[in-house]
């Protein structure tokens, strides 16, 4: 396994050893089920009560899936992740699951723009304000955070690939107490892992890079466990956005690679 020095040394890459894929297969199976049963009725009420994590619907967790995140958590230097049906949906239910009306954004001009008008729309009818700053400014940053809940990030930004200094600009947001999000969805974690640069929490439209093959719409969120448990109670089953497991079977295939790609990108 790896030991976290280099995530994507081969082992990072290859799940057959973890704990969920029982038959060690190299390419983890596809659980394609809704349900999972129980041995007896104490397993059952053992498995409601909390009392073992094992899954029980799709919705809630699947073996597949759990692979999916797993990886990306590794790769992401990130203690849990949390995958989505789309970017969008990762975008949705980590902004609503830290704000509440009355409260105040801060974002980088430039964000994907349905993230754009996701906040212009129903965070907006929920009377949630939104700031929007140079995020090659710090000065700009740094006047417009105090007071916000929330300092939402996208470096590079989407069309104008906008680069911006995330350690500096999350130290920002640290400094205010404020929670700290970006979309990575452009840089991958091969060339940006912000979570060791002081981001609070990573997003991703997996629909890109991640996925890499042009044949899946997925999202996903990398983090502490205090925040990806906080977006699982407090969104993520209610918005039901949940990354299926065949989905999450091509994103294992497209990480495998990940590597290879985004180097052959970046020599182009
Ligand atoms: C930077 C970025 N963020 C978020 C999204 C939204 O992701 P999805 O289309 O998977 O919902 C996209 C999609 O193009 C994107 O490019």
């Amino acid at each position: 396994m790896s030991n976290g020095s280099e995530p994507f040394e081969l082992a990072s890459l290859i799940t057959a050893h973890d704990e969920g894929n029982f038959a060690d297969a190299v390419v983890p199976p596809i659980f394609q089920t809704s349900l999972f049963t129980f041995s007896d009725y104490d397993d059952m009420i053992a498995s409601y009560r909390g009392e073992k994590v094992r899954p029980i619907y799709t919705r809630g967790l699947n073996p597949t899936v759990r692979a999916f995140e797993e990886m990306l958590a590794k790769l992401e230097g990130a203690e849990d992740a949390l995958g989505f049906a789309s970017g969008m949906a990762a975008i949705s239910s980590a902004v609503l699951s830290f704000v509440e009306p009355g409260d105040r954004i801060v974002a980088v001009k430039h964000v994907y723009p349905d993230a754009f008008r996701l906040f212009g729309t129903i965070l907006k009818r929920m009377k949630i304000e939104v700031t929007y700053v140079d995020g090659r400014d710090e000065e700009a940053v740094a006047k417009a955070l105090p007071g916000a809940k929330l300092f939402y990030m996208e470096s590079p930004t989407s069309w104008v690939m906008e680069a911006h200094d995330v350690g500096a600009l999350a130290a920002l947001a640290r400094q205010h107490g404020i929670v700290s999000m970006i979309d990575n969805s452009w840089a991958s974690p091969f060339f940006q892992r912000p979570l060791t640069l002081g981001v609070d929490l990573v997003i991703h439209s997996a629909s890109k890079y991640l996925g890499g093959h042009s044949d899946v719409v997925a999202g996903v969120i990398a983090g502490s466990k205090a925040m990806i448990a906080r977006v699982k109670a407090e969104a993520y089953p209610y918005l039901g956005g949940k990354l299926s497991p065949f989905d999450a079977w091509l994103l294992i295939r497209g990480l495998r690679t990940l590597p290879l790609r985004m180097r052959a990108h970046e020599t182009r």
